[in-house]
């Protein structure tokens, strides 16, 4: 296993549209364990293939407080049960040190292919139906701050790329 590199906003890689997994392969498996490792190490509740610059649309995440509960979602398609939205101070890992309140569906239906390559249909709400939707926005080239007023993201990236520059 290994710690990938984790992309950050503005990264214009980011907003690659990530391809459907052709097929779940040993390969597949690798990158979900890479995955895994890296989101647990960060540390994260959630993680998207996108945000470490593989463009297939697969994603992890566990919202348990002790690593309980990997879930794996290949090839994702979401359905919204309930249109009521419920807000909720969102961070990502690839917007390191910012939380700001989006408003999302609070109950959500996903198919998926599991790192069997079986289709499993699951519901989520709260915090697990956030999450995952987080995450598929991802897949799409989308972020959290998209949702943000553009002063408030323009902020966020001004002092991300000072950061950047800094660093290197
Ligand atoms: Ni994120």
């Amino acid at each position: 296993m290994a710690i990938l590199e984790i992309l950050e906003f503005p990264d214009p890689r980011l907003r690659t549209r990530a391809e459907p997994v052709a097929e779940v392969d040993a390969k597949t498996r690798t990158l979900i364990d890479d995955l895994f490792e890296t989101m647990y190490a960060a540390p994260g509740i959630g993680l998207a293939a996108t945000q470490v610059n593989v463009h297939q649309r697969l994603l992890v995440m566990d919202i348990s407080d002790d690593q309980s509960d990997p879930q794996v979602y290949i090839n994702p398609e979401v359905t919204v049960i309930d249109e009521q939205l419920g807000e909720y101070d969102e961070g990502c890992l690839s917007v390191p040190g910012y939380y700001e309140t989006v408003s999302r569906p609070q109950r959500v239906a996903v198919t998926a292919l599991d790192r069997d390559g079986n289709t499993f249909t699951r519901e989520l709400d709260g915090l697990a139906a956030i999450c995952l939707q987080h995450e598929i926005d991802h897949l799409d080239g989308k972020l959290f701050v998209d949702y943000l007023t553009p002063l408030k993201r323009q902020r966020i990236r001004k002092k991300l790329e000072k950061e950047h520059r800094r660093r290197a």
